[in-house]
């Protein structure tokens, strides 16, 4: 159980996400029904006055567990005690932006947040990104925190496992409830891996209950190619689903894995499964006392192998490339 008041820190909070949190975190939804929350609000300053707005609209809400409500446009004041961070304003990509320059705006981004973090932030710092690319961002911030130890950096997979689980009920026609032991490994991008060879409906083997063409031709992508879908239909990306595995992933990690299941976030890696220690890179795992800790002894089959080696090589593309640039 977690004393409270707690201090969450919500990066972006003016943007489409930070709208989507914010009223959720006040009500109890991200620590559990008991526990206080003062909120720190980090924006760029000319998106502060959209945040005031926000600030206004919570305390319209007279959420009884929200203490308070402070906005800042410096990493050094917002991250000022903090218990948890939400690390969700990034630099979206933009027309003929090359990957390169998306590692470097967002490395502007993420490594003072990272130092802002190891200097102010409280002992027991947590913290989730969200923005993208969300593993190598988290390691960008990770590398410039070298006092916190380094699994308090996680990035945000948990979206895709959630959706991951939608499908695959959808497909079987059960509840997601009768869905448990779901993995989403690798990177949070179209690479990423969805298994269903360790996950079970029902108690039984997923991949053995769904045909195996719509597991590698529909499923798969399906899941992989979400976001990208959700963008074309709603001409701007998810963001109140991804509000909701925001509060899953804190909740979880913070309030422990049920028995006999597991969950997917993206953790640094201790060289588990053959992912190179230190990359940041989806797993499945549970959570006990606050801490995260990946499944061990699991089979990886060849078909598994191929795909969770090829996202794990884009995460150590991506990790070299932001080297090249300095930012770790
Ligand atoms: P948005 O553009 O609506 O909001 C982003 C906000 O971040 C803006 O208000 C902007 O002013 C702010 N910001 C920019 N730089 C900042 C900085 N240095 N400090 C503080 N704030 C800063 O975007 P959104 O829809 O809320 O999405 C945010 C991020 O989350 C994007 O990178 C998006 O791709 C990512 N995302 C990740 C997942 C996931 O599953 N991991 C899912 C959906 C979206
Ligand atoms: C998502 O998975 O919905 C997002 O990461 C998509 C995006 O590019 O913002």
């Amino acid at each position: 159980m977690v004393q409270g008041p707690v201090t969450v820190t919500v990066t972006g909070a003016a943007g489409q996400i930070g709208y989507a949190l914010l009223f959720r975190i006040a009500s109890g939804h991200l620590l559990g029904p008991d526990v206080p929350v003062k909120l720190r609000l980090l924006e760029i300053t000319p998106a502060l006055k959209a945040a005031e707005g926000t600030a206004m609209e919570l305390a319209d809400c007279a959420f009884p567990l929200l203490q308070s409500v402070d906005i800042s446009d410096d990493p050094r004041v917002a991250f000022d005690g903090a218990n948890v961070a939400l690390l969700v304003g990034a630099r979206p990509r933009t027309k003929g932006m090359e990957r390169g320059d998306l590692l470097e705006a967002n490395g502007g981004i993420f490594k003072p947040q990272g130092e802002a973090i190891n200097a102010v932030a409280a002992d027991d710092i947590k913290v989730l990104v969200v923005g993208n690319p969300a593993n190598t961002n988290a390691l960008i911030a990770q590398a410039h925190a070298p006092d916190v130890p380094a699994e308090r950096f996680t990035a945000m997979t948990r979206l895709d496992h959630n959706r991951a689980i939608s499908q695959l009920a959808s497909k079987l026609d059960v509840p997601v409830s009768a869905i448990k032991k779901l993995t989403i490994w690798g990177n949070h991008s179209a690479t990423q891996y969805p298994d269903l060879y360790h996950a079970e409906v029902n108690g039984k083997i997923a991949a053995e209950q769904v045909d195996a063409s719509w597991l590698k031709d529909e499923f798969i992508p399906t899941v992989a190619k979400r976001g990208a879908a959700i963008i074309e239909a709603r001409g701007a990306s998810s963001a109140a689903s991804a509000a909701n595995a925001a509060i899953d992933h804190v909740y979880t990690w913070v309030n422990g894995t049920p028995e006999g299941d597991w969950t997917s976030a993206a953790i640094p890696s201790d060289g588990s499964y053959g992912v190179p220690e230190g990359l940041i890179s989806s797993f499945p795992v549970t959570a006990k006392g606050g801490k995260f800790e990946i499944v061990q002894g699991l089979e990886i089959d060849a078909f598994s192998r191929e795909r969770i080696d090829a996202s794990v090589q884009e995460l150590a593309e991506e990790r070299d490339a932001v080297r090249q640039l300095g930012l770790i």
